[in-house]
This record gives structure tokens, sequence and C-alpha cells, in this order.
């Protein structure tokens, strides 16, 4: 047989890249319980037709599709969104509202593989459903906020937009939705003459051209230009006000928004309201976005429910916690390695390892039967904090010898203050 590597676009996460992927779903799990969202946890393989409905032209082409033995046309989910919508037109659609759901796992998508880019790919998905407040919209933006902070990001930057400016227009001037899907698109890709040569209306055009010169350093003022400039686009004007309402909370609630964008669209077709999407300056891809959809759960068969949420690249976010070298990666928890002398040692030194792991220390046993050097070798190449050694001599005496692996040197230490050593 030959020897096997994965599937192009997919990857093992070994070690270290394992241990910081856990670091982050861990910290977005805590920030689910913070904000009081509820996990739910949706199949990989969803139909065909649910994931493809409002994904939008780049996601549905990305997707991979197959049929089952049953043939059933399904795909591998390459969102958690529809997946949420459809429970909350099914088995969630009698819940009191508003309805805060929490989803993390793994979603595929035929992207070209590249620094950030992969066919797999992990996701921390919100979800709050039943209102169309603006105070909504916002918490998606704090949460976001809290979750940079808690992973120990800086310099991040938020870009907000209302997608209802250009529907708002498109749509009074009579274009099409398809047409608009196709629109937009191109304006997601920033191909923004591509975009333009689907308008027919010169008046039109000419304002989606003006849109784009209209971001200034303050937000506040390029929403309120962007209100101005759409004037006559009723609905794109009741856009760029709930924007600059949105735009208020969020900055009371204590989180800096960057930048407005007056063009701005993101690859789903679902949104009807806010979208944002949060970058750090190194890295020039979003490591979270998300937005309004108020149509998505109605089109699923449910009642019409407002709903709004964000997913976070959680690669992303470890790519971007090593280029920053966030501190909390470097906080990584002590680790043990425990050696009996000999073999008479072994169940006193599993004894041990026990006493650690109940103190919430790592603690490794050494299950080669290897000669002490070589055990000690192999635990400094692996960089394990401590060795703790169990001889006879000193289990007489009711203590271990602790190896500190970095410092290279040993004390005798009583086995009832090894823990409290050990953590300090
Ligand atoms: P999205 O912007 O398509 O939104 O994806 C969210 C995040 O997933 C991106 O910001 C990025 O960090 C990460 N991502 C996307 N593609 C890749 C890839 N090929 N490799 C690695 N990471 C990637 C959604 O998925 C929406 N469901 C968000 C949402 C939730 N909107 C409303 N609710």
């Amino acid at each position: 047989m030959p020897t096997f590597q994965p599937v192009r676009g997919m990857r093992d996460l070994l070690a270290e890249d394992a241990e910081a992927m856990t670091f982050v779903m861990g910290k977005a799990r805590e920030t689910a319980q913070l904000y009081g969202y509820s996990e739910v946890i949706t199949p990989v393989i969803e139909p065909y037709e649910l994931l493809s409905a409002k994904s939008g032209e780049e996601i549905r082409s990305r997707m991979f599709t197959f049929k089952d033995l049953g043939n059933r046309t399904v795909a591998l989910r390459p969102e958690f969104t529809s997946s949420i919508a459809r429970l909350a037109s099914t088995s969630l659609k009698n819940e009191p509202k508003p309805l805060r759901t929490f989803s993390v796992g793994s979603v595929y998508r035929y992207d070209e593989p590249q620094r950030g880019r992969y066919r797999e790919f992990y996701q921390a998905d919100f979800e709050l459903m039943g209102t169309s407040n603006p105070e909504a919209d916002a918490e998606m933006i704090l949460l976001t906020d809290r979750l940079m902070k808690t992973v120990g990001l800086r310099n991040y930057a938020f870009k907000l937009g209302h997608i209802g400016v250009i529907r708002g227009i498109l749509s009074q001037e009579n274009v099409e939705e398809k047409t608009q899907n196709a629109i937009l698109q191109r304006m997601d890709k920033k191909e923004f003459d591509e975009a333009f040569k689907l308008v027919k209306s010169e008046e039109c055009l000419s304002t989606l051209r003006g849109s784009l010169e209209l971001k200034s350093d303050d937000v506040f003022e390029t929403a309120e230009k962007i209100k101005s400039h759409v004037e006559g686009y009723c609905k794109a004007v009741d856009s760029a006000e709930e924007l600059k309402n949105i735009l208020k909370l969020v900055t009371e609630g204590g989180c800096q928004v960057q930048s407005v964008e007056p063009v701005f669209a993101r690859g789903l077709e679902y949104y009807t309201g806010l979208i944002f999407e949060v970058y750090i300056p190194e890295l020039g891809i979003a490591l979270g976005g998300g937005g309004r959809y108020d149509k998505l759960i109605e089109l699923f068969g449910g009642e019409p429910t407002p709903a709004t949420g964000v997913a976070h690249g959680l690669d992303r976010i470890v790519l971007a916690m090593q280029m920053q070298k966030c501190a909390p990666m470097m906080e990584c928890a002590r680790k043990v390695f425990v050696v009996p002398v000999n073999e008479s040692m072994k169940g006193e030194a599993l004894r041990i390892s026990q006493i650690l792991r109940e103190e919430g220390i790592s603690a490794e046993l050494e299950v080669m039967g290897r000669k002490m050097n070589k055990a000690l070798e192999n635990a400094d190449r692996r960089k394990l904090d401590y060795a703790v050694i169990v001889g006879e001599r000193e289990l007489k005496q009711g203590a271990v010898v602790v190896r500190d692996l970095a410092k290279r040197d040993q004390t005798v230490v009583e086995i009832a203050k090894l823990a409290k050593i050990i953590k300090a």
C-alpha cells in the first residue's frame, strides 16, 4: 500500500495545534455561557436544498455535495446558520423567544487552500432569534469583541455595513432579486466594475458609484453621509438610520467600531440588515462575520422570526493568536512526568500520578520501562515541566524527588505538599 496524506485542503491538527484549537473552542463556549447561549449540536450532513437555499452562489458552488446510498442529495454543512434556522422552524419553534443558540464544530467549503483558508475548518456560531431590535445586533458585535479579548488578541477592528442600503436602492429601481444577488456577490469580491455592469438605470448607477466615495475616518459621520447620499430611496434611508442606531448602541456598550463601509456585501444571500466582520491588521482575511437574516426561518416554513448571528473562524483566530504571540497561548498548564525508579515502584508511581490529577495537574506516567536517564531525556524532548521520581529511599520519608526539567535541578518534596509546590 502507498503511504497516505490528508486530502488537499484537509489538515491533521497535532499536539500544539490541537491544543490551541481546543483552547479557542473553550473560550467560545465560555463566551456562550456568559451571554446566555445554549449549545446545540446539529449534523454535519444536511439536505442540499436546505444548505443551498440562501447560501449564495459562491458558497453553493463550493459545497461538498453528494448522493447518499438512499439517493438523497446531501452536503457537508458549509456553515451553521441554515441548520439553526431549520431547528427554529421545527423542534425549537415553540420555545419562548428570544432563542439564543451556540454551536461549534467543523464546516466544509471547497475553497482554494492557502494560509487561513482550508476546505475543512472550525467555526463557533452564535444565533439570536426572535427580535428585530438593534440591541440584538449590537450583542453580536459585543460578544465577538469579548471573544477576541479573552483569547488575547489586540488591534482587531470591526467593519460594519447594512445590506439594506444597496438592496433598498436596487429594489426601488425594480432590479429583480436574482440580479441583486449577482451584484452583491461581485461587490463582496470588490469587483465593483463588474457589479455596476449589471445595473441599467443611470441614476441608480451614479448613486452606487457615489457611495464608494463616502467613507470618512469618523464612523458616525460615514453613517450620516450614507443616509443623506441615498435620499429618495426610502428603504435605503431607513437602513442607514438603523445602522446609525446599532453603531450608537455598540459604542455605548463599550466597543469601538473602526470602519463603516457604505458598499459592503457578504457572500451569504440570507442577510437582510446589519452585516459585519472583524479583522486584525496582520491578516487580510476576516476572523469572523455575521449579520441579520430576518426571512430565513420563515423560508424554511417557520413563523416569521427576525434573527441575527455571527460565526467565528477558529482556525483563523488561532493563526491570529500565533501572529500576535498572545499570552493565553503561552499560559499552558504545567505538565508532570512521573517515573518509577524500578519495577517495584510502579504501583506507587500510579498512586502519586492519581494524587496529582485529582489536584488538576496533568501527570503522565512513564510506561515504556526505560532507564531513568532515557526517560528524562524523553521528557525533556517533549518539553514537560517536571519529573517526579518515585524511589524507595524518599518514599520511606513520605516524599519523592521533583526535578525541574528546564532548570535541571532537583529537590526532595513531601508527597503531601507535592501538588502545591508544582502549582506554585
Ligand atoms: P462566513 O463569513 O461565511 O459567515 O464565515 C465566518 C468565518 O468563517 C469567516 O469570517 C472566517 O473566519 C471563517 N472562514 C470562512 N471560510 C473559511 C475557510 N475556507 N477557511 C478557514 N476559515 C474560514 C458564516 O458562516 C455565517 N454563517 C455567519 C452568520 C451566523 N451569519 C449569521 N449568523
